[in-house]
């Protein structure tokens, strides 16, 4: 009798603790929608008929996960001349920001790059996302910094993703020795993981310039397979991959695809002062190097499109004493915006200069008749026809390197054109904002 009864108590009350749990995870997931203050941008959906079959609807997918993603980078020290800071990120075009950069230790140890912009700075009241000013006597230890006003951001705006990049074309160099040694590849992914928690990220981008060979391939992906068991499913794994086929032909693309949410192709630099001529720095189509081929590349190769993100130029490349004509020898390059031969878009095209567009190779460019300086970068109207490129392909969609030189103004920024491009209507998956082992209390308690 009573092993009857206790196996029926069982088989009854299970499930009603079951449901009741499952009722209380969702409405614990509302509770935090409605403490959205800025909510993502809303399609205006229509309730769909009911069903004749009498089933009851499967329920509709959350809005917006198919819609594409826009994503920037937001250098760290941009934070100094460039007076560029976390509070003038524009976050409601944004699905994913990208940190650049932390450095790799050759024992595996991911280290932040600037630990004072990062994790320590103490911003101004102006300076900051709720308008306070950090404390300094605030007692325990707490998140200050770039990432605290991330944290911040991230809670205004719950359709924005950040991850930490690791490397960059100044700190790749130990990526070789790191990916090829288990130990160390454990050491990397303890880090990443704990600067995930302790930091509230959304995952990690690696950003390794450039695997040099099949043996560096293979390495690559034994540290994505690792990385993706250390964060599970549900935290973001990102690569910046490259565009000239010498080098994406390297990569062990399909066992890569398996592992990584978002391949972040670098869809520029195809033309420099290195060159003996100008160029299209990032043209679409045409050339020796463009957009397509790498991109029909990749698909081919088994990263499916709806992982690839076509990076764009916030930049332009300038040469001087040159014709119009893209294929012209030139003498130089000019001192540019932050280094020489390289301009900041928003200061484009430069006093003096005018912008032309070729239609068919999707690329822009400015010409100054006067001094003869030709620049290749990205117009409004080029950005455009990427995102309609990107939609038209069915890729992820677009990414700009990077934010900070971005023009101010609507009418020339072109975070704002890939933004109104998509409809106004961005990937918009919710991020993570409970963080509760991470090391300092106020990201711990949710600030
Ligand atoms: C490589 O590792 C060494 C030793 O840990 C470190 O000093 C250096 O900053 C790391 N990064 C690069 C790009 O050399
Ligand atoms: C920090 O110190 C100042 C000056 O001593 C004081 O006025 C303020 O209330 C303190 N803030 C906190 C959070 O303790």
């Amino acid at each position: 009798m009573a092993d009857r009864r206790s196996v029926l108590f069982t088989v009854i009350f299970t499930p009603i603790v079951l449901i009741l749990l499952i009722l209380g995870w969702q409405r614990g997931g509302l509770k935090n929608d409605e403490q959205l203050e800025s909510p993502p941008p809303t399609t205006t959906t229509t309730t769909p008929p009911p069903a004749e079959t009498g089933i009851i609807a499967p329920p509709s997918p959350p809005s917006h996960v198919n819609d594409p993603i826009v994503a920037g980078y937001f250098v760290n020290w941009g934070i100094y001349d460039r007076n560029y800071n976390v509070v003038d990120l524009q976050a409601e075009k944004l699905s994913h920001v990208l940190y650049a950069f932390a450095n790799l230790n050759d024992d595996g140890t991911i280290v932040l790059g600037d630990p004072w912009a990062d994790t320590d700075k103490h911003f101004p009241a102006e300076q900051t996302i709720n308008k306070k000013a950090d404390d300094w006597n605030e007692s325990g230890e707490n998140l200050y910094g770039n990432f605290k006003q991330l944290y911040l951001l991230k809670q205004k705006y719950r359709h924005l993703k950040v991850s930490l990049s690791v490397g960059g074309w100044s700190w790749s160099a130990n990526f070789s020795t790191v990916a090829s040694t288990p130990q160390k590849r454990i050491r990397f992914t303890e880090t990443a993981l704990s600067l995930v928690n302790n930091l509230g990220l959304d995952g990690i981008d690696i950003d390794w310039e450039m695997p040099k060979d099949d043996t560096e391939a293979a390495s690559y992906v034994s540290l994505v397979k690792d990385l993706r068991i250390a964060l599970g499913p549900d935290y973001l794994i990102s690569v910046a991959v490259p565009c000239g086929p010498d080098d994406y032909k390297k990569l062990h693309l399909s066992e890569m695809a398996a592992q990584i949410d978002l391949f972040y192709l670098m869809a520029y630099d195809y033309a420099g002062a290195w060159d003996p001529v100008t160029g299209h720095q990032a043209a679409l189509y045409g050339g020796s190097l463009n957009n397509d081929n790498a991109v029909n590349y990749y698909i081919k190769s088994g990263v499916p499109a709806e992982k690839i993100v076509l990076g764009i130029p916030a930049y332009g490349r300038a040469f001087s004493k040159t014709d119009q004509k893209p294929g012209s020898p030139f003498d130089g390059v000019p001192s540019g915006t932050w280094e020489a031969g390289s301009y900041d878009y928003r200061v484009l095209p430069r006093p003096g200069a005018v912008e032309h567009f070729d239609s068919e190779k999707v690329a822009s460019y400015s010409y100054d008749p006067k001094n003869r300086e030709f620049v290749t970068y990205d117009t409004p109207e080029a950005v455009k026809a990427k995102c309609e490129y990107a939609l038209e392909k069915g890729l992820a969609g677009v990414m700009f390197w990077e934010l900070s030189a971005d023009a101010k103004t609507q009418d020339r920024s072109l975070l704002h054109t890939a933004y109104t491009t998509f409809n106004n209507q961005i990937h918009s998956t919710l991020n993570h904002i409970d963080y509760s082992s991470s090391q300092f209390q106020n990201i711990k308690s949710g600030m």
